[in-house]
């Protein structure tokens, strides 16, 4: 039987999934919570990891070899990258990378390191399985890729940065980290993401104040995926 991670990175994130839930079990581990639950007959395993990549790869390592979970979906906001992007639009990523893994003075690319690749792919069957999802919901999803690293970014110049190196839709600071494990383990992962600031000067006043819509958002999209698994 199937066990499905949901994750996030901060508490606002995981709120609507817990909120849809109804009844779980906590069990405190490696210095975190995870609600255990079935929901419509399915296995599900929740948390959020507290933000960066340190943090996202111990939560997403936990769900998969402590808690035996097959599949992890994401939810969380991010800060665009494309302008095309405005607060409160569903961004899935394609692929992810790390912007801030850097040794250039070595002659790698940004974002690599040997053994390592530059990108690091979502499932492509739970992309296709999203493109359903959100015309179920009327909603239009844009497909882009996720540049993370340990950094909230406010400002213009990091973020044309990303832009021009990663060719970024947003950025965030987990999803990386999260499909390196992901991908070493063999499980299947997904990562959607709602915005909810421009990643500019006024980004942490945008994220202040749309956190909490953007991460319901995208928690509501995301139990519909879990719907339909
Ligand atoms: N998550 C949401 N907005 C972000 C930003 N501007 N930088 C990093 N992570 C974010």
């Amino acid at each position: 039987m199937q066990k499905i991670a949901i994750m996030g990175a901060m508490p606002e994130e995981v709120a609507p999934i817990l909120e849809k839930l109804g009844s779980y079990k906590t069990t405190e581990y490696a210095g975190n919570k995870y609600y255990e639950a079935s929901y419509k007959g399915i296995e599900v395993v929740v948390a959020y990891s507290k933000i960066g990549k340190v943090f996202s790869t111990l939560t997403a390592t936990t769900m998969i070899e402590h808690f035996g979970c097959d599949r992890l979906l994401f939810s969380g906001v991010a800060g665009a990258v494309s302008p095309e992007l405005k607060v409160g639009d569903l961004v899935v990523a394609t692929k992810l990378s790390q912007h801030d893994l850097d040794i250039t003075a070595f002659g790698h690319p940004y974002g690599f390191v040997p053994e390592g690749a530059v990108f690091v792919e979502a499932d492509k069957d739970m992309i296709e399985l999203s493109k359903k999802v959100a015309s179920k919901m009327g909603k239009s999803v844009k497909e882009g890729i996720i540049a993370t690293g340990d950094q909230f970014v406010a400002n213009e110049e990091r973020k044309n940065w990303i832009l021009e190196t990663f060719d970024a839709s947003a950025l965030e600071m987990e999803g990386g980290s999260v499909a390196v494990v992901c991908n070493a383990l063999n499980v299947p992962f997904f990562i959607l993401r709602s915005i909810s600031d421009a990643a500019d000067m006024d980004a942490s006043f945008s994220f202040d104040e749309f956190l909490e819509s953007s991460a319901i958002i995208s928690a509501e999209f995301v139990m519909n995926m879990v719907d339909e698994i």
